[in-house]
């Protein structure tokens, strides 16, 4: 890097807000999402001196054990699924000496009693009054927790005593429209919606926050970002996994619900949504909900025009043979639960009116990556287009969420020697090669986000309801009707071929993500 290149760069975050020292509860704590996720985050944070000094973290969950039990147990997990690996052993047990366990069932008033007096029990006052509730529970527990917090006086409305509460929930937030307005209903009675943070991890993402940043930190590409000059734009998000050990789960949500209704309408939130009138959380969410609500409504009947979905049987992945949907565990036989989704979306606003945005995700595909590509209009048909046709390819801007994480730009060059040939060349931007390999994990963002009050990297109310709202015509759409032959693709592959006809319908293909070498 030029050394200029330093002295370029321009803080935006110096006004942050100084995380105070808290206690910070997760209910939930014997699952999946804690020792895979929320524990290697506050470890790193821990480590990075980030969190805030002092701290406490109280695991509240159903299963007898004490407090050395849990931390061994989350010592493995860090082991095994932290970014860093390694375990340094002196700061672990530095960290572990801020963590304690509380046994009790949800719907137990006395458990939060217990926890009430737990956390009576910190000498700093700050630890008492500084309260963040992780709810990494199932949805229908959400509002009974957190009415036991304020029945035992751990939660508090629009208080103007000393100190904060805030709750964190886990997705799915809500299955529908209906469900999602019920539970706000029921939590707004105990919080107020600025004490409630929905998480949806893509926005933790590096590289999802800096869809925002190359947008509107860049002149040149800013003006291209119009129907005027993009002909179309793909987002892929696909997974060489399965639904493995999930499948119960998955069979409530399918890859509608599970990864379209959040990830996917988030990244495309961000990609398409007009300037907000500054960098704080509520102007950017207002700009987000109202691209959000530019989407053109589909009627259930235009569903099958406009959606396709798929699910996977037998084949292969990496060489490695792979069961199809039907058979993995807790999968009803003859399920009818779409593991792939591709969609066309349209955009009804002044900026994007015409330009189709689709989507796709699924599991069991070739390749994990996540990725967005900004199709440029064709140049016109005079000159090298008039005689290479459809061969002379397209701009492109891919933005590469991950792995790989970074940007490319693909044009054309003349390939050197006598004779003249045009094809395409790409300009690659990578965070490995330019800021070396550290990338944080999207919950160390998350939780040091919520823990500081920054609500921008959180799904407002109107948000998640308006997402549903979108979704709820295509599952509509889908209901009662079983899977057609040509719903099913093979493990292994890129989806269905209805998918590929979506796109050919308007002339345009798939842009598979590719290996970066
Ligand atoms: C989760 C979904 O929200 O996101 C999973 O429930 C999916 O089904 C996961 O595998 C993908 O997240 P990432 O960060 O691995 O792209």
């Amino acid at each position: 890097m030029d050394q200029l290149d330093e002295l370029l760069t321009c803080r935006l975050d110096f006004r942050r807000r100084k995380a105070e020292p808290c206690s910070i509860v997760i209910f939930g704590a014997s699952g999946d999402l804690t020792a895979r996720k929320l524990i290697p985050a506050l470890y790193h944070l821990f480590t990075e001196k980030q969190l805030p000094d002092p701290v406490r973290i109280i695991g509240f969950a159903r299963r007898e054990k004490s407090s050395e039990a849990w931390r061994a147990e989350l010592k493995a997990g860090v082991e095994a699924f932290s970014r860093t690996k390694r375990v340094d052993g002196r700061l672990w047990e530095a960290f572990a000496t801020c963590i304690e366990y509380c046994q009790g069932e949800f719907s137990d008033a006395q458990a939060y009693a217990k926890l009430a007096g737990q956390i009576a029990g910190f000498e700093h006052a700050a630890l008492k009054q500084n309260l963040l509730f992780y709810l990494s529970t199932s949805p229908s527990q959400f509002a009974e927790v957190a009415e036991h917090l304020s029945k035992a006086g751990l939660l508090k409305r629009e208080t103007t005593e000393p100190g904060w509460q805030r709750v964190v929930v886990e997705k799915p937030f809500g299955h529908d429209l209906l469900s999602a307005q019920k539970l706000n209903t029921e939590l707004t009675r105990f919080a107020h919606e600025k004490q409630i943070f929905r998480i949806d991890h893509y926005l933790g993402k590096e590289t999802v926050q800096n869809i925002l940043m190359f947008r509107f930190s860049n002149a040149i590409f800013e003006q291209l970002w119009t129907r005027q000059s993009v002909d179309h734009i793909q987002i892929t998000v696909s997974e060489k996994i399965g639904v493995g050990s999930r499948g119960g789960y998955y069979e409530e949500a399918g890859a509608l619900r599970d990864m379209v209704q959040n990830h996917l309408l988030q990244v495309l939130a961000l990609i398409a949504m007009e300037p907000p009138v500054s960098l704080e959380a509520e102007s950017i969410r207002d700009e987000k909900v109202k691209l959000l609500r530019s989407i053109r409504p589909l009627h259930s009947s235009q569903v099958a025009t406009s959606i396709v979905r798929g699910q996977y049987t037998a084949g292969e992945v990496d060489g490695q043979p792979r069961v199809g949907y039907r058979e993995e565990n807790k999968v009803r036989p003859g399920t009818n639960v779409e593991t792939f989704v591709a969609a066309r979306f349209l955009v009804d606003n002044w900026r994007w009116s015409g330009v189709p945005f689709y989507l796709r995700t699924g599991k069991n595909l070739p390749l994990s990556a996540s990725e967005v590509r900004i199709q440029f209009r064709p140049t016109p048909n005079v000159l090298f287009a008039a005689q290479c046709g459809t061969k002379l390819d397209a701009n492109a801007i891919t933005l590469r969420l991950q792995p790989n994480e970074g940007i490319t730009l693909r044009f054309n060059g003349k390939v050197p020697g006598t004779s003249l040939q045009i094809r395409p060349v790409r300009m690659h931007f990578s965070y490995d090669s330019e800021f070396g390999a550290y990338t944080p994990e999207a919950y160390e963002r998350l939780l040091l986000e919520a823990i500081e009050g920054d609500a921008t990297l959180f799904i407002r109310r109107d948000e998640v309801e308006t997402a549903w709202s979108i979704i709820d015509p295509i599952r509509e759409g889908w209901s009662n009707r079983s899977l057609s032959n040509d719903e099913f693709y093979s493990a292994g592959t890129w989806g269905t071929v209805a998918a590929e006809q979506l796109l050919a319908a308007s002339g345009h293909t798939w842009r598979n993500p590719q290996p970066v070498s």
